[in-house]
């Protein structure tokens, strides 16, 4: 496939490019771009930050789960191409030198990227845009003051058309059926080429994908890029209902939901990182039939309904019944994830997850519970977890022991006991068979103790 995008403020147009070379290997290994760095290899630590700017605005990606096609139009900045062009060093640059954030130096650049495209954004939250970032040595207080002197200080002059939202050019493309390689540019386009090649790998995000080329050194055979249908990204609301396009990442949709359900923007936030939250797509979340996302049970908790789509056939259904069975959905080939509903409802939602780490960490369990009351009597329950089984599921039993009573400890416990019945969750190596069961009964407790108005987050406790 032939892409074109510009890299530090100059034009490349590459031909033949294979799907699955990353952006991070071709930096280094064909422009010996060696500043960003490789740690991981998995999007974990944030070595290989870049920078990727488009109509959208810019944001912080890991070059080494990025591939290359998914820069086609872009602008990429890497850490080369943040000093001036008379040498002048970012002030990321200049103050992580001043307040001696950097000692063995390997991390630096993905830090001083992750700094110089949160400075460009306006964006001062340190500890979340810094959060994919980690530092073996020099320790984050450094860094964090690094950050914090620089907030106030301007966009230097030659990063400043990137802030104006400018697209680079693209070629013109076709979208043979025969072609092993696409990049449609519209949702009819890919479930036209999809219906008649059901075999190949659609990638959205790759924050998945990604590592089956990285880690498991998989051949993808025919493969579409999803990234540049732009029909298939976005939130549009209605009076009823919030619809969500499956290319929508969760970046996006933490600031959409916050309004509608701040718990569930709360738990984006607890998504990953900043690089990964800017890649990943809700829609990739979903198809992926991870037991352990944290998508879906907010979903379920939601009633959302999934809508799938073959050629010209749409159809939709209930969230929770898209998931079957481990590594089972109820999804053909050749079809794909169009876009998620939500009724608008009140806001009844709660989501805890339950990591080791606070960020970037996948859950042990997640609960996503929302009851309905009807004055006092609890009128309606989905609690649906994800880590407790094959695949995200609500306990149907434990929300039978809910409905028509009263909401308080005496029926939450009940309920509690009754979770026993609806499931039997694994021991793996993030968390006990047992210490799963009982973290999930407790979550429901703490449901109460947040609806009553007493402070359960850590983050919230007063000394
Ligand atoms: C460092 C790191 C941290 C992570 N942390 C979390 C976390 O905290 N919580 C969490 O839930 N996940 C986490 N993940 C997993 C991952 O980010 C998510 O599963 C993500 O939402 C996948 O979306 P994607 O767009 O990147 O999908 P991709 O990797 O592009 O695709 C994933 C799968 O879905 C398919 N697919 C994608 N889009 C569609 C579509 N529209 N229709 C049909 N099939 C489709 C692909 O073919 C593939 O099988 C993490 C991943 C990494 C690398
Ligand atoms: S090398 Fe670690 S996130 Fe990319
Ligand atoms: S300075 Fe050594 S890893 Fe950060």
């Amino acid at each position: 496939m032939d892409i074109t995008f510009s890299l530090n403020g100059n034009p490349v147009s590459l031909t033949d490019v294979s799907p699955t070379i990353t952006l991070l290997d071709w930096l280094r290994e064909e422009r010996h771009l060696t500043g960003t760095k490789e740690g991981c290899n998995e999007g974990d630590c944030g070595a290989c930050t870049v920078m990727i700017s488009d109509a959208d605005g810019s944001r912080a990606l890991n070059g080494c789960i990025l591939f290359l096609p998914q820069v086609n139009g872009k602008h990429v900045t890497t850490v080369e191409g943040l000093a001036a062009p008379d040498g002048a060093l970012h002030p990321a640059q200049t103050a992580m030198i001043d307040h001696h954030g950097s000692q063995c130096g390997f991390c630096t650049p993905g830090f001083v990227v992750s700094m110089a495209t949160a400075h460009l954004n306006g964006s001062a939250d340190h500890d979340t845009q810094l959060a994919g970032n980690l530092c073996r040595c020099t320790g984050y207080a450094p860094i964090i003051r690094a950050a914090e002197a620089i907030t106030d200080q301007p966009v230097p002059d030659h990063l400043l058309f990137l802030a104006s939202n400018t697209e680079a050019p693209q070629p013109a493309q076709t979208l043979p059926l025969d072609s092993t390689l696409v990049q449609p540019r519209s949702a009819d386009a890919l479930a036209t080429w999809y219906a008649a090649n059901p075999d190949a790998t659609l990638i959205a995000g790759a924050t998945d994908v990604g590592l089956w080329v990285t880690k498991q050194f998989r051949d993808l055979g025919k493969v579409a890029f999803l990234n540049q249908c732009s029909d298939l990204r976005g939130i549009t609301e209605t009076d009823h209902e919030i619809r969500i396009g499956a290319m929508t990442t969760l970046s996006d949709l933490e600031t959409a939901i916050a309004p509608h359900h701040p718990s569930f923007a709360a738990m984006i936030r607890r998504y990953a990182s900043v690089q990964v939250r800017n890649a990943a797509t809700i829609g990739g979340n979903i198809a992926n039939g991870s037991p352990i996302g944290d998508g879906p049970p907010a979903l379920i908790a939601l009633g959302a309904t999934l809508h799938l789509r073959q050629g010209d056939r749409r159809r939709a259904l209930v969230i929770e019944d898209y998931f079957i069975d481990y590594g089972k959905q109820d999804r053909s080939p050749g079809e794909f994830v169009e876009a998620i509903t939500l009724p608008k409802q009140p806001d009844t939602l709660r989501c805890y997850k339950l990591s080791k780490r606070f960020d970037q960490d996948i859950s042990a369990v997640c609960a996503c519970l929302s009851i309905t009351r009807d004055g006092d009597t609890i009128a309606a329950a989905r609690l649906a977890y994800g880590g407790m089984a094959g695949i995200p599921k609500r306990a149907s039993t434990a929300e039978a022991a809910l409905i028509g009573k009263a909401f308080t400890e005496a029926t939450i416990r009940e309920s509690m006991g009754a979770m026993v019945q609806d499931f039997q969750p694994l021991s793996d190596m993030r968390a006990s068979a047992g210490y799963r069961l009982q973290t999930a009964q407790n979550m429901l407790l703490r449901y109460l103790h947040d609806a009553q108005g007493t402070a359960t987050n850590v983050l919230e406790v007063a000394p």
